[in-house]
């Protein structure tokens, strides 16, 4: 048996294990009528159902939630992140979930690069990555060999993490003589409510191709600010260009959050406490406190998946694909097999010896040690338990531009399909 097939029991055995990737969607179906009355309403700044009970905030958050809404307390959150280092990430206990995940962004970025530069090749690809964080796809990009990067988040200290990573790879780049690195500028912004091209130095500029990862339910908190989102992915999207991201699967939240019977579930490793009534989650601001690991803590907003394809539309994007992370590793794990080996997205199961495992839970790798029970293999590539429910809360999706956005004699976009 190839080294290809043990991982793949092995994860296989690890989601079913986790109980988690056959789950049903959960979320009441809205009616497509509902849908797109709720889409059409322009710019009210209402919450569409319940209003999120204070009382359910921590003290510091209380403090930097505003009438603006919750945007600050995330720029917060990530703004006091600190930089570590490669060394002290790989000792980190999610060493392999992040691994797992900048695998799962290397391989949709490789594939849509791909497509795109198959249309056109010699086309120079420039990129808007919309929520960059600290630039952890900067790399990804120059692999991509992309002309011109955009990056924006609202998070100014990781904006300025971002440019010290570019200028050191770009340091890196002319003292190996690997050739030119991309061209980047960068926008400090809400992204839910500022007009990124009016920031842009070439507001005329056409993209290629927008980078949502792990961002887009943050602009769930209202329909105007989940509007301004999809006006910034879409509005320089060139015709055939394409949106892509990653974000967690709203169904599988609810039906966890049921099964627990409690607003509450996770593991060792992340907690998810709902702010809403499971039985009846709103459109918009269906917040949840999500907390991963001294990673993420902070508000996130549940995103009903029907909802975001139909507010899609109205900007010109039209679904292509929406696929969970393991529905998405199944497809591409072939072609992305040495990537994973060499991006150690997988820990070896047992251990090399002097090396101890991340997970500490009791039953982490039962999946592990009864596959190599019924296989008889030696040592096998996987994520513990705890880290593949973690990892299977994502989906992928990917639209399409399939309209030129056109200008209103005031300068408003339209561009509805
Ligand atoms: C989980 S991190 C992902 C960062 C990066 N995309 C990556 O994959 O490494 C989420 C990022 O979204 C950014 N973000 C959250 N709300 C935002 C908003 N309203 N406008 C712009 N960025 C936002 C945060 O500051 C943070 O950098």
């Amino acid at each position: 048996m190839s080294d290809s097939d043990d991982l793949e029991s092995a994860l296989l055995l690890a989601a079913a294990e986790s109980d988690s990737r056959n789950i049903q969607p959960e979320i009441e179906e809205k009616t497509e009528e509902f849908i797109e009355e709720v889409v059409e309403q322009k710019s009210s700044p209402k919450t569409l159902k319940r209003k999120t009970p204070e009382t359910a905030e921590e003290p510091s958050t209380k403090l930097l939630h505003s009438n603006e809404g919750f945007a600050k307390v995330v720029a917060y959150h990530y703004n006091q992140l600190e930089e570590k280092g490669q060394a002290e990430r790989s000792k980190s206990r999610i060493v392999h979930l992040r691994n797992f995940h900048n695998w799962i962004k290397s391989m949709l970025i490789s594939e849509f690069i791909s497509k795109i530069r198959g249309s056109k090749y010699n086309e120079p690809i420039r990129v808007l990555d919309l929520g960059c964080g600290k630039g952890g796809d900067l790399f990804k990009w120059q692999k991509a060999n992309i002309k011109h990067l955009i990056c924006s988040d609202i998070a100014e200290v990781s904006l300025e993490q971002c440019k010290q990573r570019y200028t050191d790879m770009k340091h890196r780049n002319n003292r190996n003589r690997n050739g030119d690195v991309f061209s980047i500028e960068y926008i400090p912004a809400d992204c839910t409510k500022a007009r990124l091209r009016e920031k842009y130095n070439d507001p005329s500029l056409r993209l290629n191709l927008v980078s949502c990862q792990f961002v887009f339910h943050y602009s769930f908190e209202s329909l105007p600010q989940a509007e301004r989102m999809f006006m910034n992915a879409a509005e320089c999207l060139q015709p055939g260009g394409y949106f892509i991201g990653t974000m967690p699967d709203s169904n599988d939240i609810i039906a966890r959050a049921k099964k627990n019977n409690t607003r509450t579930f996770g593991n060792d490793l992340f907690e998810v406490s709902l702010d809403f009534d499971t039985n009846d989650p709103p459109l918009f601001g269906g917040k949840y406190h999500f907390q991963l690991d001294g990673v993420v803590d902070c508000p996130e907003f549940l995103v009903h998946f029907p909802t975001f394809v139909e507010l899609a539309k109205k900007y010109g994007l039209k679904l292509e694909r929406k696929e969970k992370f393991y529905d998405f590793y199944e497809r591409v794990k072939e072609d992305g097999m040495q990537l994973l080996t060499n991006t150690r997205s997988f820990e070896a199961y047992p251990p090399p010896e002097g090396s101890s495992l991340v997970g500490t839970a009791k039953d982490d790798y039962y999946h592990a040690d009864e596959y190599l029970k019924s296989k008889g293999n030696v040592q096998i590539g996987t994520l513990s338990k705890s880290e593949w429910e973690a990892s299977s809360l994502y989906l992928t999706f990917v639209f399409v531009k399939v309209k030129p956005t056109s200008w209103k004699s005031d300068g408003t976009p339209t561009y509805d399909i």
